[in-house]
């Protein structure tokens, strides 16, 4: 039997959210005497994080908050980047930094994170706020992973007892999103490129993350009717249907053949994309929040 399929709007999600996070900055700033303040760190020209960066900058900025952009060479030095970080770190004006990853190639990742101050993480990419999340305390949870819950929950009344499945294990997507859907008490498997008999393992799910970074690698044939489907992928895939030369964006699953299997499932683009940068601005005023003895905000 064909269910109609949801589409989960996450664009439409994220503008209300933003405009939440827009409503309770005036009273932070109030509290703090100043704008509650985003510092983005972008090292190198990868065209990618260029887009990124910007509209993070852009929409920082759209809902009332401070925006610190960092544009550094290609060749900058390990020790010049850690430098800039200590200072971020000791900027009163800053309550959030966001180093955008990828880093270049001579650039230790793990080093500069962990050289972020945990209570500036607001990426939660730092080694302490992953040990808070997988210990159920509080830090701060990276963003991707913290907008698919917010849209699961949307969707879902109780995620409780819910056999959830988890495609990729990457610390900024799939670790996390385990993490917090076994915090909702939801049975956790956590597939990846290696798991043998993968559309059988998704079969079993209620719910279904997918972040691996395969065009269309899940089909609606794995899919149990009715299951919630979120789609973290974002890849670009030739279009010759399009016009030569055409491009178009994709995520990881193959949303046409979900439909009238799926009970709801995200679109890509304007699926889990959009709520990525708004969870960003959320854990920015919880940060400066924070900063300001004042308790975590309700958005
Ligand atoms: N590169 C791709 N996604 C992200 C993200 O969420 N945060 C950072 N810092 N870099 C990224």
């Amino acid at each position: 039997m064909s269910v109609a399929t949801q589409a989960i709007d996450g664009k439409a999600f994220a503008e209300r959210l933003r405009q939440r996070i827009a409503d309770h900055v005036p009273s932070v700033e109030h509290r703090l005497g100043r704008k509650p303040g985003l510092a983005v760190v972008l090292v190198g020209d990868h065209p990618a994080s260029d887009v990124y960066v910007r509209n993070k900058a852009k929409q920082t900025v759209e809902v009332g908050m401070a925006s610190f952009k960092h544009a550094l060479p290609a060749d900058t030095s390990e020790a010049d980047l850690l430098s800039l970080i200590e200072t971020l770190n000791h900027d009163n004006a800053v309550d959030g930094i966001l180093v955008q990853l990828p880093l270049p190639k001579h650039i230790n990742e793990a080093a500069v994170l962990a050289a972020i101050n945990p209570t500036k993480d607001v990426d939660g990419f730092h080694v302490i706020n992953a040990g808070k999340l997988a210990t159920g305390q509080s830090g701060f949870v990276p963003c991707t992973p913290l907008g698919c819950l917010m849209l699961l929950k949307d969707v879902i009344d109780d995620l409780s007892g819910l056999e959830a499945v988890v495609i990729g294990r990457s610390n900024i997507v799939g670790k996390p999103m385990a993490q917090l859907l076994l915090a909702e008490n939801c049975t956790v498997t956590m597939a990846h490129s290696r798991t043998k008999n993968l559309s059988a393992v998704v079969k079993r799910a209620d719910i279904v993350v997918a972040a691996v970074g395969r065009a269309e690698m899940v089909e609606g044939a794995w899919i149990k009717p009715g299951a919630t489907v979120i789609d973290v992928g974002i890849n670009r895939v030739d279009a010759p249907e399009q016009g030569v030369h055409k491009t178009r964006l994709v995520g990881d699953v193959d949303f046409a053949s979900c439909q009238g299997i799926a009970g709801a499932i995200t679109p890509v683009p304007g699926g889990v994309g959009p709520m990525t940068i708004a969870c960003l601005l959320a854990n920015t005023l919880t940060a400066a929040c924070r900063h300001a003895g004042l308790p975590d905000p309700i958005v």
